[in-house]
Order: structure tokens, then C-alpha cells, then sequence
């Protein structure tokens, strides 16, 4: 008989459901929450605010997009940590009424695993082990993946991610919140090599991305306003340029050095079309297997919490129902 994992993600300031019949998504709900755009990022209490107001008709979006009734669910996966506080509260206190209500174990999810555990989602997945980029508004991670629970970091931004990086730029720029794809799609009709934005150096597999802000806010004021306005495509490449050439070039060196012949691209910024696009031609060019999630689940979504959650789950592996969310939860900790 078909099982059915109920799949909760509210870490950050997207609401999501996804049902799972077998380990497999039936449906992807995502609600973004659109209240922070005005404040350039995203305002941690109306976060938690707009869960508790979205999460009921996420999940009967859900429910009613699947075609399963809430009696049918066999399990509930959500996501522990890391993240907000007050939005990791929501969907785990969530969690736990469907709990106690059905009768139904909780399976608890790292965020971060699962967005590399997305790239399972796909009928064609990666070999064990292999490495993996994680790219996102809170992260930038260089992962050693030896099987779906053990993960290692072995290199990390040391100050703000990539993501967050496209969104302070583009803050700068005047572009609204997040501003990844807007970037993204200004660039594609833009020249990388119009400007020069330093690049973050730090060794080994590390990354740095406070120098390009700081950058682009003097460039700005330089410039002036109409410069900027009137050179926006040139400056979305050139400056997106500046945040992808670290992530490639790293990508490769950890490649070569650790030996590894399959490599995954996942997290919001995987989103990023030249980033998908270089990533791909290193792995041409060395012969190695490439491996991205679809656009859906690249950005934050709950079918890659069930993904995670369906592993845990087949083995019996719950929280009990005095859990606690972490939000400083890190790569392979246990909870
Ligand atoms: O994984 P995600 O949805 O949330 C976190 O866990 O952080 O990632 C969101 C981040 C934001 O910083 C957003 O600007 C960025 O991913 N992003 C992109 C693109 N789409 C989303 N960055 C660059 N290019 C994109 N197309
Ligand atoms: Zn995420």
C-alpha cells in the first residue's frame, strides 16, 4: 500500500507544502511571501506572522492539488533548522498539531541537507559520494556528500553568502527583494567584462563576499544615478560576474584535488542561468556527471524536505514530539 509524507519548509519567508506518495512529489506549493520587497530583506517577525496567516491554505492548496485526504497521511516531515526563529516555530508547531491530531510520526529535516538532497527528487541522481555547491541566500558551501546523512563542509563563505550578496547588490541597484533573478535576467542582456568588481580572496575552498558591496556602493556613488541607470545591464553582468568566477573556480580546484567525478549544483542562486551554464561546461570539459535540480526546486521548497524526510522515514528515524528547532542547526548535527 501507497505512503503518504505530509512535507512542511518554513525556515526563511516561503511557506511551503509538498505531499509525497512514496518518496515521490505529487505537488510543490510554494507561497512567497511578498510583505518584505519594500524593506530590501526579509523582516524576521512579519515573517513568522505571514506563515501562521498562509500555512493552512498552503496545505490544503496542497491537499486538494495531490488528491489526498488529510486521514491518508502516514507521516510529516519539516525542516528543523537552520533558520529564523520565529518561522521554523510556525511550521514545526504545525507539524506537531498534524501529529498529535492523526497520530502520525514527525520526521525532522536539516534545511541545508535537503536542498542537496533535492537533487534526488530527479530520476537521474548523483553517485555517492560525490561534491556538491550550495548556494543560497544563507549559505555558500563547497559539501563532501558519502551518502544521503553524511555530509562534510569543506569550505564556506566567511561573511556573506552569494545569495545574500546578489540581494545587498541589488538593493544597491535600487532592484527590490530578492533581487537574484532580477539581476540575472538584466545580465543575460549585458557585457561581464564592461566593469571590474574585485573578487573576494581568501584560500583555500573558502569564500568572500562583503568586498563586491562595499564595491558597488562606491561605484554608485562615483558614477552617480544616471550612469548607473542608463549602464544597468553592463553593471548587473559585470557585477554577477564578480560573485560567480569564486564559485567556478573552487568548484574545480575541490574537484580536482578531492578526485570526485560528480558534482551538484543546488540552492536558490543554482537558479542562476550562467551560473548553470559554467557549471555545466566545467563538467564537459573534465568529463565529470553534472547534476541540478529543476528550477522549482532550487529555490526554497518543501518537496525537497520530503526528499530528505523520505529517507529518514523508511527507517523509521523520528522526533519525538517535544522536539525543538535549532536555528544555527549545522551540516550533519544531530537533533
Ligand atoms: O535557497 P533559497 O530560496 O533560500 C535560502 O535558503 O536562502 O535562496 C534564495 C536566494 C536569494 O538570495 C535569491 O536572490 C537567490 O537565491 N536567487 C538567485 C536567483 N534566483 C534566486 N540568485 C541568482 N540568480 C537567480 N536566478
Ligand atoms: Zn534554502
Amino acid at each position: 500500500m501507497s505512503k503518504f509524507l505530509l512535507a512542511i519548509e518554513s525556515s526563511c519567508d516561503d511557506t511551503a507544502i509538498s505531499i509525497l506518495r512514496d518518496g515521490i512529489p505529487l505537488c510543490n506549493v510554494v507561497s512567497s511571501q511578498l510583505v518584505h520587497s519594500e524593506f530590501g530583506g526579509v523582516v524576521p517577525e512579519m515573517a513568522s506572522r505571514e506563515h501562521q496567516k498562509n500555512i493552512i491554505l498552503v496545505c490544503d492548496a496542497a491537499l486538494k492539488k495531490s488528491g489526498v485526504l488529510l486521514s491518508e497521511i502516514n507521516g510529516v516531515a519539516v525542516t528543523i533548522g537552520p533558520g529564523l526563529p520565529g518561522s521554523l516555530l510556525v511550521g514545526a508547531s504545525f507539524a506537531k498539531g498534524l501529529s498529535l491530531g492523526l497520530g502520525i510520526p514527525i520526521v525532522g529535516v536539516n534545511h541545508m541537507e535537503a536542498h542537496i538532497l533535492s537533487l534526488f527528487i530527479a530520476e537521474n541522481s548523483p553517485a555517492f559520494p560525490f561534491l556538491c555547491l550550495v548556494v543560497s541566500g544563507g549559505h555558500t558551501q563547497l559539501v563532501e556528500v558519502f551518502d544521503w546523512k553524511t555530509m562534510k563542509v569543506l569550505g564556506k563563505t566567511l561573511d556573506d553568502a552569494v545569495g545574500e550578496a546578489f540581494d545587498k547588490c541589488g538593493k544597491l541597484l535600487g532592484l527590490g527583494y530578492p533581487a537574484g533573478k532580477v539581476i540575472d535576467d538584466l545580465a543575460s542582456k549585458g557585457d561581464p567584462s564592461t566593469f571590474r568588481f574585485p573578487q573576494g580572496r581568501v584560500s583555500e575552498f573558502d569564500f568572500s563576499y562583503s568586498g563586491v558591496k562595499t564595491a558597488v556602493l562606491y561605484f554608485i556613488r562615483d558614477r552617480g544615478e544616471d550612469f548607473v541607470q542608463q549602464n544597468l545591464t553592463n553593471i548587473c553582468a559585470s557585477i554577477q560576474g564578480a560573485l560567480l568566477r569564486p564559485l567556478v573556480e573552487k568548484t574545480e580546484k575541490a574537484m580536482m584535488e578531492k578526485g570526485y567525478t560528480n558534482l551538484g549544483l543546488v540552492g536558490g542562486v543554482a537558479a542562476n542561468k550562467v551560473l548553470r551554464h559554467s557549471i555545466n561546461s566545467l563538467c564537459k570539459k573534465n568529463n565529470w556527471k553534472y547534476f541540478v535540480p529543476d528550477f522549482q526546486y532550487c529555490t526554497d521548497n518543501a518537496a525537497m524536505i520530503g526528499q530528505a524526510g523520505w529517507f529518514k522515514f523508511e527507517q523509521s528515524d523520528f522526533v519525538p514530539l517535544s522536539f525543538q528547532t535549532n536555528p544555527r542547526l549545522s551540516m550533519g548535527e544531530a537533533f
